[in-house]
């Protein structure tokens, strides 16, 4: 019924794949059972030993039956039954133990018809609907007093609180704390003792909790409806007055109780002395330690705690102020209580009694007097200001309680949706032996939320039906709106009557009220009196009046009525409270800042202001997906056993429970339009998805039904489908959830392959671009050679002096050739100009400037190398002609080819000796000549038998010429005439290495040491130092300890 909405599911139910257990009533045709359970799709898993858990499974729809299996149910103790979604709930007046921590658990996050029924199951109904599809949603709670609603709102409240902020959050944790305390505070001052209920609510309550799109309560609202201000002064034989006193007068330390001027005995005041001695199951002593913890938890400071007590404290002592009259003037009697009063609240004494005798009145000329009470006025004054005093006590903490717990810095954008679930525990239908104008009012109230359910269930529900074309048997039930009318309607309704009344200048009574009610309602079918039904001897003339209320007749006591109504309370008390040094107090009494000239307009009465409030209420439901808790009060007694047929079966008959049951056993329990529905299933049929092609939505929607052969099951609307049972949804939904994981990795695999080819174009594209840049950059580098290079030919130094451009990477080893190639090419240039005369030179330097790789600076490039010194007539002037004779001689006899060179030099043997020689090298052998001897040979080496040579860094002339039988020449070559300071070393290396490689086609490697020269002599091993000496006049060598040593000249 309310699934209406419930709908719009739009979350499969993933959580709930728990298989039912099946039916456990053994004897029986199984297989109709499960038929029927299934068919009803509802909560299978208690036996059916204990009823039937849902009352659209009922054989019959009669109210027979629904009352065996009401009873049947709470003599096994299943205090809930459902109507669909319906909770239906019986008082069982016993502690019940199935709201522990296990029970919260087993209904966490499941749907309706996995677990048996219970509270638990429509709350987190409801939570699922507001976190899943961010629907507000409300929980109804009606019945009349005792039936258990504010007990089923803990409940409630309870379970949102346990399965709410899993991860512990510390500003949650506070704000679900701030709510469930609240309940006691608010418990304490606004519930109280009736003869119906021990602990009755004497306030109507509707409490918002927001949420944040995680699902956890950032926060809430209370509103709270009418208190019954009048139990403050007065109440019924049997009745307490509001807890709060008892539990201060009992509860409060002896120190505490002093400081107010108070004692510990609720029979010495007046407004608690009825409900002294009334037994009740509440623990004053300890609920007040609970509401003082409470109020601190909460938020209270010390101060307002303080003032919160001294405020009660206040309204005790008014209670025993009582008056005198000595004929003339009223008085107070005792001052010492006026005193106290002003105390407590912090105000004048003088004051409180003048508000307690007189009444300031602006006459019409704007002049102000003061007129003396009557003893009776003062009586009424005083009890009046009590009920205010309260009244607004009352109104503070709540209005203290929701500042603290209202959602702060909410801002929308940063987190999400703000949703709502609100709980609504409002005072039930009352039938007091004495029914006056609250009981009036609160069976109005609880008219309006009937309409409020005949609207959403009833009602909407068939005319949507209508709307739709479905073929519905309508299901006729009885419609309120007209006892609604009868109280609220413009001109001709109670509430106008009462109101116009109190208008009236002049002396209006009760009575002359309700013979203008008489009057005007005579024919109304829901109102009577003594008057229109004079035989009615339940009735007493000028007094009652009755309203047949759709939950059962109420005759009303019209006394006091006006009164009530129009909530009289003197201005001056209004002032007085102003006025207070207490700010508390003060805050709660703003109107009575305005001075007695400015008071004229007249404030709404207490019913209309009700009315409003009731309305908006009401307005406040109807936005929300409403979830409905039905309390049935079994008995009278309070008793865990009784089961008052007539009375519950009363119970059933006005909530309409019957209705309920007609309307849902002939409805559907989903519906949907056709494009969502299709949206949402169509990937389970073959036809449908992705795409279909039929002409209409609803073709194929019904596809999808024939496929899964569910026919029998719906209904086809004009644009909606109607789904008979849960259970029918719920197979489409597994059925998707096992899908859903599918068509994610399909969609995964298109949009993966989407991405792949999109890098892989991208990949494409840079290596086009890539190639492009290359060939340029290749093309580039061309060009630039190109440029730069382009008369080479025609330079001076053919191009060497051209700085080669930075090759890109690819032309890295190009780029080496092509350098080479005009290295080789440029050398080729010089070379060419070269006359072949000088081409032994220029190779022996070229040979030199290679062996010697740069190590030896002094190597002689810059002069002319003339080889064979010993024949140059410039060189060697006086030797010449003989050395050129001795040559000669030498080449006929041992055929030698050419002179490699030859030169005067020092040398020593391996036995020390240093004697001057001269060195004569060939193509083929080398020659040690005594130049003292007509160059006579002294020693003839081949020239194969030299494997290397050593030279040093310096500027020395010493050469070591190592042979294969290591027995090494070491020698220092001697200066001619042609140039004092020339180094002939480097002409020496030139010349054979550049023979060596070139005739000889082998190596002869060169070896330039820097400090030490090492060679053998006759295989020993020699080394060779270089030092200079002054005062030597030419180089020689000297003995050393593990060679010689050098000994150069000074320069
Ligand atoms: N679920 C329940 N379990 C045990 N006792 C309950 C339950 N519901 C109600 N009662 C008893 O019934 C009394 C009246 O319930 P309450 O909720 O105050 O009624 P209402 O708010 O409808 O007037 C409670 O004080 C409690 O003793
Ligand atoms: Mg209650």
């Amino acid at each position: 019924m309310r699934i209406r909405e419930a709908a719009e599911v739009t979350q499969p139910p993933l959580a709930s794949q728990k298989a039912p257990s099946g039916s456990r009533g053994a004897a029986r045709n199984v297989g109709e059972e499960m038929n029927a359970l299934q068919s009803a799709g509802m909560a299978e898993l208690e036996g059916l030993e204990f009823g039937k858990s849902d009352f659209v499974l009922l054989d019959e729809v009669t109210m027979e039956q629904f009352m065996d299996n009401l009873k049947l149910r709470f003599e096994k103790g299943r205090i809930y039954t459902y109507i669909g979604e319906v909770v239906v709930s019986v008082n069982p007046y016993r502690q019940m133990d199935i709201y522990g921590k296990d029970a919260i658990d087993a209904y966490r996050g499941r749907e309706l018809y996995e677990n048996p029924p219970h509270l638990y199951a429509v709350s987190d109904a409801a939570y699922k609907a507001m976190k899943r599809r961010a629907k507000d949603t409300c929980i109804v709670i009606s019945g009349e007093s005792g039936a258990g609603k504010t007990e089923a709102s803990k409940y409630i409240m309870q379970y949102i609180a346990a399965i709410t902020n899993p991860s512990q959050r510390e500003e949650v944790e506070s704000v679900k704390n701030v709510l469930l305390k609240s309940n006691c505070v608010l418990e304490a001052f606004g519930n109280a003792k009736t003869n119906r209920n021990d602990n009755s609510s004497r306030f109507g309550k509707y409490m918002d909790i927001n949420f944040n799109f995680n699902g956890d309560p950032t926060g809430g609202h209370i509103n709270n409806y009418l208190l019954e201000k009048s139990r403050v002064v007065q109440q019924q034989e049997g009745e307490r007055n509001f807890h709060s006193f008892y539990q201060l007068l009992r509860g409060g330390s002896e120190e505490i109780l002093k400081s107010l001027h108070l004692e510990n005995d609720p029979a010495l005041y007046t407004y608690t002395r009825e409900g002294a001695a009334a037994a009740t199951s509440n623990n004053d002593r300890s609920n007040h330690k609970a509401v003082m913890s409470a109020l601190e938890v909460i938020g209270f400071s010390k101060e307002e705690i303080r003032s919160i007590y001294q405020i009660l404290a206040a309204i005790l002592l008014l209670g025993n102020v009582e008056f005198g009259s000595d004929g003339e003037s009223v008085q107070v009697l005792g001052q010492d209580t006026v005193d106290h009063i002003s105390e407590l609240t912090a105000t004048d004494p003088e004051c409180v009694t003048k508000g307690l005798l007189y009444r300031t009145v602006a006459t019409g000329g704007g002049e102000v007097i003061e007129k003396g009470h009557t003893e009776k006025d003062a009586c009424f004054g005083r009890d009046a200001f009590a009920k205010a005093l309260y009244e607004r006590l009352f109104g503070w903490i709540v209005s203290r309680i929701n500042g603290i717990i209202e959602v702060k810095n909410y801002n929308p954008v940063l987190h999400g949706k703000n949703t709502v679930i609100g709980v609504l525990d409002i005072y039930g239908f009352e039938i007091f032996d004495n029914n006056s104008f609250e009981q009036f009012c609160i069976n109005y109230c609880n008219e309006k939320l009937q309409q409020l359910f005949i609207e959403l269930i009833l009602q909407q529900e068939q005319q949507e039906y209508q709307r739709e074309g479905i073929t519905w048997q309508h299901i006729d039930y009885f419609n309120n709106q007209i006892i609604v009318d009868l109280v609220e309607q413009q001109h001709k309704g109670i509430l106008s009557i009462l109101d116009e009344a109190c208008l009236t200048v002049g002396n209006v009574t009760d009575t002359v009220c309700l013979d203008s009610m008489d009057t005007k309602l005579a024919q109304h079918p829901h109102y009577t009196s003594r008057k229109l039904s004079p035989t009615d001897k339940t009735m007493d003339f000028q007094k009652h009046f009755r309203i047949r209320h759709y939950a059962g007749d109420v005759t009303y006591s019209v006394e006091g009525f006006l009164d009530k109504n129009k909530d009289l309370l003197f201005q001056d008390f209004k002032r007085l409270m102003y006025n207070s040094a207490d700010p508390v107090l003060k805050e709660m009494w703003p109107d009575g800042q305005l001075s007695i000239t400015e008071v004229t307009k007249r404030p709404l009465t207490a019913a209309t202001l009700f009315k409003n409030s009731i309305v908006a209420l009401v307005d406040k439901l109807a936005c929300k997906e409403p979830y409905y808790v039905r309390c049935i009060k079994p008995n009278e007694m309070k008793s865990p056993v009784l089961f008052d047929d007539a009375r519950c079966q009363h119970q059933v008959a006005y909530l309409g429970l019957l209705e309920n049951v007609m309307v849902r056993r002939a409805g559907f329990a989903y519906r949907q339009q056709y494009p969502r529905f299709l949206q949402r299933y169509k990937m389970t049929c073959e036809y449908t998805w992705p795409n279909h092609l039929m002409a209409t939505d609803r073709e194929a929607v019904e596809a999808i039904i024939t496929q899964h052969g569910f026919q029998g099951d719906v209904a086809y609307g004009h644009t909606k489908l109607f789904v008979r049972t849960p259970r029918t949804l719920f197979t489409l939904e597994q059925e998707r959830a096992t899908l859903i994981p599918i068509l994610v990795l399909f969609l995964q695999k298109v949009w993966r392959g989407a991405l792949a080819r999109l890098r892989c174009r991208r990949m494409r594209a840079i290596y086009a671009i890539m190639g492009c840049y290359k060939r340029y950059k290749v093309k580039a580098h061309f060009w630039e050679v190109e440029r730069r290079f382009a008369g080479v030919r025609t330079m001076p130094d053919y191009g060497k002096s051209v700085e080669w451009p930075a090759p890109p990477a690819a032309l890295a080893q190009f780029h080496n050739i092509t350098t080479m190639l005009h290295r080789r090419w440029w050398a080729r240039q010089i070379v060419k100009n070269i006359p072949p005369s000088d081409m032994l030179e220029v190779r022996a330097k070229v040979a030199a400037l290679s062996s010697l790789s740069g190590e030896r600076k002094d190597w002689g490039i810059g002069r002319a190398w003339e080889r064979d010194y010993l024949s140059n007539a410039r060189d060697c002037p006086q030797t010449s002609s003989a050395f050129i004779r001795v040559s000669k001689e030498l080449k006929s006899k041992d055929g030698y080819g050419q002179v490699v060179f030859s030169g005067f030099c020092r040398k020593v043997n391996r036995f020390n000796k240093s004697t001057d020689r001269a060195l004569l090298v060939t193509d083929k052998y080398v020659y040690k000549l005594e130049p003292k001897k007509q160059y006579k040979v002294l020693k003839r080496l081949p020239l194969d038998s030299f494997t290397a040579l050593s030279v040093t860094s310096g500027t020395d002339q010493m050469v070591a010429l190592h042979t294969v039988s290591e027995d090494d020449v070491l020698l220092c070559l001697q200066q001619g005439e042609l140039s004092p300071n020339q180094d002939r070393v480097g002409e020496l290396v030139g010349a054979l290495v550049d023979h060596f490689t070139r005739i000889r086609k082998g190596l002869l490697p060169v070896k330039v040491c820097c400090s030490v020269l090492q060679l053998h002599m006759r295989g020993k091993p020699k080394n060779v130092t270089v030092e200079t000496k002054p005062g030597q006049t030419a180089a020689d060598f000297k003995k050393s300890r593990d060679g010689f040593v050098l000994l150069v000249p000074d320069k």
